[in-house]
């Protein structure tokens, strides 16, 4: 099937990304967000990674242009019910996302294809409140998605060949690297890195050493680009936790239990680089 219109749920980190994303690609988007404030600063994000992408050589100025207009930003969901393929992107949480796909479920035709940004949810159970579970997949993204070139591709246990098919020709369209996982928690990447990320918080808590030393330690001695530390609030505390929670009532396994540290940050509104404080402290963006 042929894409052209692309529908995005959600304008926070991931969606704004996977936004653009598509509009470079030269994709006609359509983005949701649920009030005007939450829009606006998703599109002024999507903006300044533009201008980034520009600074950087990465695109051609005119090219920018094009890609910011063929987004267009809504707070209305029946917006997207011209959308070849929706991807949703909104908070990591079962219910927000099942609302989302029941809704877009009676507004979008049939063949419209249902595509969640999940990193840890089941599609399976996503797909259960549609009347289309042979059209939706999971279509994974990894922040910041102009710069990261992976995308996970979930084959729900209802997911047709030809929704795969669609989702890998968006997905490489857009310059990614494909790799396919069953619908297991966590799939590929969450499933390796959550145990770690969480083990960091860990050893934060059980004073094996300083937050700046588990960073360095792994920076330097694993040659990360970040350490954990840093990762948990370039990823956001809150979605780590959601994530966890989700990975953990499924698995029932100490490894994925959400350390309290980790749970009181949270509480605290300490959400990484959002909320201009995690384990470090930002400039507010
Ligand atoms: N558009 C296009 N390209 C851009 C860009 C933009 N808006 N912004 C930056 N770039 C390019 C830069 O030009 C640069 O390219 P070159 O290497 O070719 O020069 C590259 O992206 C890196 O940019 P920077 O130099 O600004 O950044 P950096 O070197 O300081 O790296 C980073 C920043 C990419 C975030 C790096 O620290 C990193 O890779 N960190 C780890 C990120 C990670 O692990 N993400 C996954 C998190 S897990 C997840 O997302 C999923 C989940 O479910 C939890």
């Amino acid at each position: 099937m042929t894409i052209r219109r692309v529908g995005v749920v959600g304008c926070g980190l991931m969606g704004s990304g996977i936004a653009e994303v598509c509009a470079r690609a030269g994709y006609e988007v359509v983005v949701r967000e649920v009030s005007r404030v939450l829009l606006d600063g998703g599109l002024a994000r999507i903006d300044a990674s533009l201008r980034r992408g520009v600074e950087r050589g990465k695109i051609e100025e005119a090219a920018a242009r094009r890609a910011r207009e063929a987004i267009r930003g809504t707070i209305t969901l029946a917006d997207l019910a011209e959308s070849d393929l929706v991807i949703e992107a909104v908070i990591e949480k079962m219910a927000e996302k099942q609302a989302v796909f029941r809704e877009l479920d009676g507004l979008c035709p049939p063949g419209t294809i249902f595509a969640s940004n999940t990193s840890s949810l089941s599609i399976t159970e996503l797909a259960a409140v549609t009347t289309r579970a042979d059209r939706v997949v999971g279509m994974h993204f990894f922040n910041p998605v102009p710069v990261m070139t992976l995308v996970e591709l979930v084959r729900g246990l209802q997911t047709s060949e030809e929704t795969l098919e669609a989702a890998r020709g968006l997905a490489v369209s857009v310059g990614k690297t494909v790799v396919v996982a069953k619908d297991y928690p966590g799939f590929i990447v969450n499933l390796l890195l959550v145990p770690y990320l969480l083990d960091a918080v860990r050893a934060l808590e059980l004073g094996v050493a300083s937050k700046e030393d588990i960073d360095t330690a792994i920076t330097l001695g694993l040659n990360h680009p970040m350490g954990p530390l840093t990762l948990l609030d370039f990823v956001g505390l809150d979605t780590t936790y959601y994530i966890a929670e989700a990975m953990y009532a499924e698995f029932r396994d100490a490894r994925y239990a959400p350390p309290p540290l980790l749970k009181q940050m949270v509480l605290a509104g300490r959400l990484g680089r959002k909320s201009g404080r995690g384990f470090y402290e930002y400039g507010r963006s």
